[in-house]
């Protein structure tokens, strides 16, 4: 691993009697993208306010960028962008000018026009907030979140509610920043997305990571990849037959389904990051 962005020790938080996050460790090198998934309710959200320097953690630290979350925040959120769940933004002023002020917040020279054209909200920049959909001021609050070209962007969710085409304008956002050196600590339930952007993942549960590796070891050493074959039976019915692959009598059984059988469609099939999740917890993840 390169320097690293990120190291939580023992990162812990107590709402009342509740322990959201519980003792928690992990990593992240500089440029990677981390994808940080689990239920609801399993402590994402209270991570990245930990990480973030909006809740102090009960016990346990956080290093950002070399620097203690509680002891120098403000050094630190100087370097972090930071999108969250629930949207802050000031309805009353035009997208443009949302954007200016964080800029001139930051003493950042940031073109507010172009950052507004990488989340697909060109020409709509003039426009009130409040006159924005739901999925718009979603896509403004990772606009800002890049206002002072953030040496880490924390993503709460950054694609949930977005319509496929928009979905995909963040994630090449988020593909783009990588390229740019920038590390990406996202929280999402869209396993398909963590999938394809995370260099690893962290799967939380209870407030417990409870598997942290990147997606092909993890689908190495948890999932089982098989060919699923649809046969044709005497009477015209059809039939499901699974090979597990990777065992000692794979290339027999392949042989024999063919030799045998009359084999309609055929396909591989992996286990996904969601089978995955299931499995280490007998949890699902939304
Ligand atoms: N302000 C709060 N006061 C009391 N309890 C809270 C508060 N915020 C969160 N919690 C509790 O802490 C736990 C973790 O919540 P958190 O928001 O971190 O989960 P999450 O993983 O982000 O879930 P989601 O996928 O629904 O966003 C939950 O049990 C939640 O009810
Ligand atoms: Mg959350």
């Amino acid at each position: 691993m390169n320097n690293l962005a990120i190291v939580a020790e023992n990162l812990t938080y107590q709402y009342g009697d509740l322990t959201a996050v519980n003792a928690i460790n992990f990593q992240v090198g500089e440029g990677e993208i981390l994808g940080f998934l689990g239920p609801n309710g399993a402590g994402k959200s209270t991570t990245v306010k930990m990480l973030t320097g909006q809740l102090v953690p009960k016990s346990g630290q956080a290093t950002l960028l070399g620097m203690n979350i509680a002891k120098q925040p403000k050094q630190i959120q100087a370097q972090i962008g930071v999108c969250f769940e629930n949207t802050n933004l000031y309805e009353e002023m035009s997208a443009l000018d949302n954007l200016k002020l964080f800029a001139r917040l930051y003493g950042s020279n940031a073109d507010a026009e172009s950052l507004l054209d990488r989340v697909g909200l060109n020409g709509r920049g003039k426009d009130k907030v409040q006159t924005y959909s739901k999925g718009m001021k979603q896509r403004l609050m990772v606009a800002r979140a890049l206002v002072n070209e953030p040496r880490i962007l924390f993503l709460d969710e950054p694609t949930d509610g977005l319509d496929p085409v928009s979905s995909e304008t963040i994630r090449n956002l988020i593909k783009e920043e990588q390229a740019k050196g920038t590390t990406v600590f996202l929280t999402t339930h869209d396993m398909l997305e963590a999938d394809k952007l995370s260099d690893r993942v962290a799967f939380i549960n209870q407030g417990k990571i409870v598997a942290l590796d990147t997606p092909h070891k993890l689908k190495q050493q948890y999932g089982k990849r098989a060919i699923m074959a649809e046969v044709e039976m005497a009477d015209g019915r059809l039939e499901t037959r699974e090979i597990t692959l990777d065992e000692a009598n794979t290339g027999t059984a392949v042989a024999d389904l063919f030799a045998n059988e009359k084999v309609v469609t055929l396909h591989s099939e992996e286990a996904t990051l969601e089978d995955i999740f299931i499995q280490i917890t007998g949890r699902s993840l939304v």
